[in-house]
């Protein structure tokens, strides 16, 4: 999908994983030096907001949420983040005040309202997503006059075709997509979590799963496999016009 007239370049990081120790290990991968190397990048973009899909930490650690919020300073933009399984809501949000830290966060640029959902439960791996969170999910697009929706969480709504993680997807997804079956306005969903580029589409609706900054697995496999190429992360231009063009970035 493409679009000639753009609204709104957004630049999803996802995963990053970053510990404490700098020097921490991730899946064979240092955290801070992959991310590190696709700032440029992300930079060169030029984007008009940053979208953080969740587990932007490893350890929750107080350290590593300074750290990153630090490093993303240099791009001058909005960021808004969402709480993964590894992440701290309440550590995360002193860095990242636009985020859904009291129900669902509602961002309207232009033509556009970006949902972004917490889709996190305390303790567990797998996602949720509370009966009252839909309904104020339902409420804030009910009430804006924005003709189209994105919306974000961490966990994957749908199968992404990778057993290691699908075991820990988004519970009782079919509740959130009987909400979000009410509108027409709603354009694409995006989520991290799954630490690889999915595409796919429901009801003409664009379903994205976002790779990981720090270390991908190879589609479609049993186990996690390190896919060889590398760190990523996802842009997307949001059309006037209610078009989603998309594609990864990688380190250069
Ligand atoms: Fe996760």
């Amino acid at each position: 999908m493409s679009s000639r007239t753009t609204s709104l370049k957004i630049l999803q990081l996802s995963d990053a994983h970053l510990s404490a120790d700098c020097a921490a290990d991730y899946r064979g991968q240092n955290a801070e030096q992959n991310l590190e190397r696709l700032i440029p990048r992300a930079k060169g973009w030029k984007p008009d907001c940053l979208l953080l899909t969740g587990d932007i930490s490893e350890d929750a650690s107080p350290a590593s949420y300074q750290r990153i919020a630090a490093r993303l300073k240099c791009l001058s933009v909005p960021v808004l983040a969402l709480p993964g399984n590894h992440d701290d809501p309440d550590e995360m949000r002193k860095h990242f005040p636009q985020g859904p830290w009291r129900g669902p966060l509602a961002y309207e640029a232009g033509p556009w309202l970006l949902i972004l959902m917490d889709s996190t439960t305390r303790g567990s791996i797998s996602g949720s997503i509370s009966q009252q969170a839909l309904d104020q999910m339902d409420l804030l697009v009910e009430r804006s006059s924005a003709k189209h929706v994105l919306l974000g969480l961490h966990h994957q709504p749908v199968s992404v075709n990778a057993p290691w993680i699908d075991r820990y997807g988004l519970r009782d997804s079919e509740r959130l997509f009987e909400r979000l079956d009410r509108t027409d306005r709603l354009r694409c969903i995006v989520w991290g979590h799954v630490h690889h580029d999915f595409q796919s589409t429901r009801k003409g609706v664009l379903l994205l799963g976002a790779p990981s900054t720090v270390a991908n697995s190879l589609p479609g496999t049993e186990r996690f496999s390190l896919d060889p190429a590398g760190p990523a992360c996802r842009w997307l231009k949001l059309g006037a016009h209610g078009s989603v063009a998309t594609g990864i970035l990688r380190r250069s």
